[in-house]
């Protein structure tokens, strides 16, 4: 398990699908490395079974596809369909998140900076509008930082279910979780001090390689 942060996150979502299959990918750092903010029993619970779940269910998912295209019978294609939303974003959002941490938080660089001065006034008015966001997703859902092209502009979404809700063509550059398996057994109900302590673990950094990717 590497110590410290891929230098390339498309490198470190390639172990995301590996030989044909969607993968568990591994962590960019130990489980116990975002402690106390992020304490190791929940992330280890939250990767090694929640996110393994998704994966299952994304591969299941598409085996029947499969299976249904060679038979022709698509009997059960409202249910496959949504199972493959379902596990897909499930699978594709927790591989964003375990990067958008990262020991000790880290800055944007200076075009994901300049970026947000443009889009939302600055760096502080950005998090300030993530984090309440985030806290006002209803039920479980996420917060989430995403590139939209049209405008060539940044903007925060509540994604409250994630098989359901989404801008088509925006590109996540920074995820927060905050389905209860993400946070319940350290902070309890105390969604607000699960993303408090989320905005000091935020990996800039990374959204700033995301950010630069989408720019090339
Ligand atoms: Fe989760």
């Amino acid at each position: 398990m590497p110590a410290t942060q891929p230098a390339n996150p498309a490198a470190a979502l390639s172990s995301a699908f590996a030989e044909g299959k969607y993968a568990l990918p591994e962590l960019p750092y130990a489980k116990n490395a975002l402690e106390p903010l992020y304490d190791a029993q929940t992330l280890e619970l939250h990767h090694d079974k929640h996110h393994a779940g998704y994966v299952k269910g994304l591969n299941t998912a598409l085996e029947k596809l499969a299976a249904a295209r060679k038979s022709g019978d698509y009997a059960a294609i409202k249910a496959l369909s949504r199972d493959l939303a379902f596990h897909g974003s499930g699978h594709v959002l927790h591989c964003l998140f375990w990067l958008s941490m990262t020991p000790g938080g880290s800055k944007p660089q200076a075009d994901l900076a300049a970026k947000f001065v443009h889009c939302f006034g600055g760096f502080e008015p950005m998090a300030a509008q993530f984090a309440a966001a985030t806290e006002a997703v209803e039920g479980s859902g996420w917060g989430v930082l995403a590139y939209e092209p049209v405008a060539d502009c940044l903007q925060i979404l509540q994604c409250e279910k994630h098989q359901d809700l989404t801008i088509w063509g925006v590109t996540p550059l920074l995820v927060c979780d905050v389905w209860e398996h993400a946070y319940y057994l350290k902070y309890q109900n105390r969604r607000a001090d699960w993303i408090a302590a989320f905005m000091k673990l935020a990996n800039w950094d990374f959204a700033s390689q995301r950010y630069a990717l989408i720019k090339k």
